[in-house]
C-alpha cells in the first residue's frame, strides 16, 4: 500500500477545510484596511485570553519577538542568566542572547523531554534572573515545582509556549502559570496563522501593559516614546485567520491527540519504539509525534531516517544538536554554560518525529507505523 499524499504537516488540507471561513475573514481585513492594529488584532487578542481563561493577551510579531519582549518587561539585561532547556529551538535561548543575558542550559527529563526541574537548582547564581521552561512537542512541563523553585529563590518565569497551545497543567492551560507566557502562530503550529505570528500572555496588568509599550516602539501614545521597544506587531490579515482557526483548536487537538492513540497502538507491540509517554495531570497537544528508537538498535535512527526518505515518508529530526552543542555563541562563554546534559545528548541521538496533523488518516498512520516497525525489525546492527 503506497501512501502518495504523506505530508509531515497539510496546510492546505487543513485551509480547504475551512477556505470559505478564511476568505471571508481575509476579505473583511482587505475591504476594512484595517492591516495594522486595529480591531481584528484586539478582537484576536479578547479571545485568545477567553479561550485560555488568562486576564491578558498581547499580539506581537512572532514566538521569538514574545519571548524577547516577555524578558525585556521582567527587566532581563547584560550579565543576568537565564535558565532554559537545551532540548529545543534555538529561539528559546536567543532571545535571552539577544539581550545580552547569558542562558545557562539545564538538563531535560528524559520520558517528558522538558526541563526536569532536578537539574535547575544547582545552576541557579546571585545573577540568575529568570527561568525559562519549553512545553515542548505539545505536553506541559512540571510547572509545580518549577514554580516553587522560582518562588524560593526569587526568579522570574517565562513559559515558552510555542508548541503547547490548548495543552492543560492540571485545570490550567500551559502558558498561564508563570509570569508570561509566550505563542508563536508560525504556520505549522497547533494554531498557526499564514505568516509570522506571536503573542504574550499574562495574568499580571503591569506586566501586560509593559510589555505592549515595549511591541510598539516603548509608546503607548503616538509620537511619545517612554522606553527603548522594538516593532513587533502582529498584523490584521493574521489575526483575522487566527480568530477563525481559534474556533477549530479544540477540534484540531482531538484529531491530534485520535492520531497519537493510533500511533501509540500499532508501536505498542514493537520493543524498539518509545512512544511519548503522557504525563497525568497534563493534556498532550501533540504539536509533534516524536518516539524514540531505543538504544538497543543504537544506530537505527539515522538509518530509519534514511528509509523513510527513500519511501517518501516525511519525518523530521527535532533538535539533532542540543542548543548547547550548536556553533553559535549564545551566552559569550563559548562552549556554551551547561549542566550535565546527559539525557539531552542521548535524546538528540534517539528521537524522530513522525506525521502529524489534523488531516492525517488512520491509513496513513497505519501505513507510516508499518513502514517504521519493518525497517526496525530489520535493522541489522552494526558491530562496534
Ligand atoms: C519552542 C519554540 N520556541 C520559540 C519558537 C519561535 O517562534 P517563531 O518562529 O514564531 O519566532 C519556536 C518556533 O519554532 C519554538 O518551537
Amino acid at each position: 500500500m503506497h501512501q502518495p499524499d504523506l505530508q509531515m504537516v497539510d496546510l492546505r488540507g487543513q485551509y480547504l477545510s475551512i477556505k470559505n471561513e478564511i476568505d471571508d475573514a481575509i476579505a473583511a481585513v482587505i475591504d476594512s484596511s484595517s492591516f495594522i492594529k486595529g480591531r481584528f488584532v484586539s478582537e484576536f487578542e479578547e479571545q485568545m485570553a477567553s479561550y485560555l481563561n488568562v486576564a491578558h493577551v498581547v499580539a506581537v510579531g512572532n514566538g521569538t519577538d514574545a519571548l524577547q519582549i516577555a524578558l525585556m518587561a521582567l527587566g532581563v539585561g547584560p550579565g543576568d542568566e537565564v535558565i532554559a532547556p537545551s532540548f529545543t529551538f534555538v529561539a528559546t535561548s536567543e532571545a535571552a542572547s539577544l539581550l545580552g543575558a547569558v542562558p545557562v542550559f539545564a538538563d531535560i527529563d528524559p520520558d517528558s523531554f522538558n526541563l526536569d526541574p532536578n537539574c535547575i537548582e544547582s545552576l541557579i547564581s546571585e545573577r540568575t534572573k529568570a527561568i525559562v521552561p519549553v512545553h515542548l512537542f505539545g505536553q506541559p512541563c512540571a510547572m509545580d515545582a518549577i514554580m516553587s523553585i522560582a518562588e524560593k529563590h526569587q526568579l522570574c518565569v517565562v513559559e515558552d509556549n510555542a508548541q503547547s497551545v490548548g495543552s492543560l497543567y492540571q485545570d490550567r492551560f500551559s502558558g498561564t502559570i508563570g509570569d508570561f507566557g509566550t505563542l508563536s502562530f508560525f504556520p505549522s503550529k497547533n494554531l498557526g496563522c499564514f505568516g509570522d505570528g506571536g503573542a504574550i500572555t499574562t495574568n499580571d496588568a503591569e506586566l501586560a501593559s509593559s510589555a505592549r509599550l515595549i511591541a510598539n516602539h516603548g509608546s503607548v501614545k503616538k509620537y511619545y516614546n517612554e522606553v527603548v521597544g522594538v516593532n513587533s506587531r502582529l498584523d490584521g490579515i493574521q489575526a483575522a485567520i487566527l480568530s477563525v482557526k481559534l474556533r477549530h483548536l479544540d477540534s484540531y487537538i482531538e484529531s491530534r491527540i485520535e492520531a497519537a492513540d493510533r500511533y501509540d497502538a500499532l508501536f505498542s507491540d514493537c520493543r524498539w519504539v518509545v512512544s511519548p509517554p503522557r504525563a497525568s495531570g497534563c493534556t498532550h497537544v501533540f504539536h509533534q509525534y516524536t518516539v524514540r528508537i531505543t538504544p538497543e538498535r543504537a544506530g537505527a535512527r539515522d538509518a530509519l531516517a534514511a528509509y523513510l526518505r527513500n519511501e517518501h515518508i516525511p519525518h523530521a529530526v527535532y533538535y539533532p544538536i542540543p542548543v548547547h552543542a550548536l556553533p553559535v555563541n549564545l551566552n559569550g562563554t563559548h562552549p556554551s554554560r551547561a549542566g550535565d546534559m546527559t539525557h539531552t545528548n542521548v535524546a538528540s541521538e534517539q528521537v524522530i518525529s513522525l506525521p502529524m496533523h489534523t488531516e492525517l488518516t488512520m491509513d496513513q498512520i497505519e501505513y507510516i507505523a508499518e513502514q517504521v516497525i519493518r525497517f526496525l525489525e530489520n535493522f541489522e546492527m552494526v558491530p562496534v
